[in-house]
């Protein structure tokens, strides 16, 4: 890997920082989503209710303990950490007119302390927490005035941190909200609405939102990246079957027809004929389509967990569960405890995919295996199987770098200290290298523990990825 390679690890404000009310923060759309689990879906509550626990209300404490966190990154020679800014830390509502003051010190001190190790912050700017105030008020990102919103609120931090942040991402998995639109949009269909309407708008006033902030960020230091963020596996095809050949391909269409705009900087005439067989008429502004392709981003970061097949459905067969979405069952592949689909290849394949696509440098800011943990007595967790998988990842990896000749800016682990899980609410779906002693009820001592893949961890960094076998634990 070449010498400014970042390596590191990744969260997002409402998994990690807790402190849900603390100095003026507001509520955010995940602080009103219960636990759930593996059986039962999390749930979205009218306000909170004294009969459910809220996860993200603790987070795993992140805000008293960023320190002792950052140190731990330091001292597994992390070159970068990604990181969201929680929207509600700095306008508490959403619309007021001035930020809290409170809550972009803390930032600040994140960063410096970031500063001391020399880890380069990658700050996602919305990583599923928008203003829950917005949500009732203004009915989310259907409503065109929350781009402005949104917009005060990049330019406030960007400006305030310009000496700290380079690398900006507007929004997490931004092309989730045609699955999953509670999590990057805070929009819940109401009855009567059409589903596919109200979703493209809303993206489309967040695509116009996302090109308004890159180009601010252009803007005010030419040396500012800013990218998108995708949540992309790629789509196999079950068979050689023409029928399930095109099937694939067009999923892989859809699934990046919302990022396309954001590299592209206008819409693929593919996505527009979707629009069109599902009668979805975007009401835009007549400057919309000049914004869009004047705030194209520098580079695609992605989330990639696994790969799915696409095909004809046999009777009786099983879906395979994953990330937001499902697809069949690949035969060839093992799964983790929550059924998600293992395929380091398939993360080659990914990156092939999305360069050939897009030819801007690409950026894995997601990748990592939830799993149950063990805490001995003596403080060790034997997390062999987290090293495996990361260890397969990683060299994938490397070969779609040194052999395939992609262009990779860096590489960072979800959840590098254990936090909760977004899609389950659970604490023991564990991603970290390092553990944190909480459960899924919110007890524990909140205590950090250096897991074997924090060690394991170290040496690739140390070594530059050339190190990824297990002998060197
Ligand atoms: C990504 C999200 O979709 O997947 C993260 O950006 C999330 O926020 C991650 O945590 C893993 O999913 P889960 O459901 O296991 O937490």
């Amino acid at each position: 890997m070449n010498g400014n390679f970042l390596w590191g690890g990744a969260s997002a404000a409402n998994q990690c920082e807790g402190a849900y009310l603390k100095d003026g923060k507001g509520l955010s759309i995940m602080d009103v989503m219960t636990g759930g689990s593996k059986e039962s879906k999390r749930k979205i509550t009218n306000g909170i209710k004294s009969e459910y626990y809220y996860p993200n209300h603790d987070g795993n404490r992140f805000y008293d303990h960023y320190k002792e966190d950052i140190a731990l990154m330091g001292e597994m020679g992390f070159k970068c950490y990604r990181m969201s800014i929680a929207w509600t830390r700095i306008f508490p509502n959403g619309d007021e007119e001035s930020p809290n003051e409170a809550g972009l010190t803390f930032y600040e001190n994140v960063f410096k302390e970031l500063k001391k190790y020399n880890i380069e912050p990658i700050v996602t700017l919305s990583h599923y927490e928008m203003p829950l105030h917005l949500v009732k008020e203004y009915g989310s990102w259907r409503n065109r005035k929350v781009i402005d919103f949104f917009v005060t609120y990049a330019k406030t931090v960007m400006k305030r941190f310009k000496n700290y942040v380079q690398y900006w991402i507007t929004f997490n998995e931004i092309n989730a909200i045609e699955f999953m639109p509670y999590y990057p949009a805070g929009l819940v269909i109401q009855e009567g609405e059409s589903r596919d309407q109200v979703i493209y708008q809303a993206a489309h006033h967040m695509l116009v939102a996302s090109a308004k902030v890159v180009r601010y960020a252009h803007e005010i230091n030419s040396e500012n990246k800013v990218g998108c963020m995708a949540l992309f596996g790629v789509n196999y095809s079950r068979t050689c079957h023409p029928d399930d050949v095109l099937k694939s391909e067009l999923t892989n269409q859809d699934f990046l027809g919302i990022p396309d705009v954001q590299v592209f900087g206008y819409y693929s005439d593919y996505q527009l004929a979707q629009y069109k067989k599902k009668n979805v008429i975007l009401a835009m502004n007549t400057e919309d389509e000049e914004i869009l392709k004047s705030g194209k981003v520098d580079f695609c970061s992605f989330s990639y967990y696994m790969s799915m097949v696409q095909g004809e459905h046999r009777e009786g067969e099983s879906f395979a569960k994953g990330n937001m979405v499902a697809g069949l069952e690949n035969p060839y592949l093992k799964k983790n405890q929550w059924g998600w689909q293992i395929d380091p290849v398939g993360l080659r394949i990914t990156m092939n995919y999305l360069y050939q696509k897009y030819r801007i440098p690409l950026f894995i800011v997601e990748n990592g295996l939830g799993a149950e943990d063990t805490l001995l007595e003596d403080g060790s967790v034997h997390d062999q199987y987290r090293v495996d998988y990361l260890e397969k990842h990683l060299s994938e990896m490397k070969k779609t770098v040194e052999e395939d000749g992609v262009p990779l800016i860096g590489y960072t682990v979800w959840g590098c200290i254990d936090l909760v899980s977004a899609g389950s609410g659970e604490m023991k779906k564990r991603y970290g290298l390092v553990y944190v002693d909480k459960d899924d009820c919110g007890k524990g001592t909140y205590k950090r523990y250096k897991k074997d893949s924090f060690y394991w961890y170290k040496e690739v960094i140390t070594s530059n990825g050339k190190n990824l076998g297990r002998n060197e634990l």
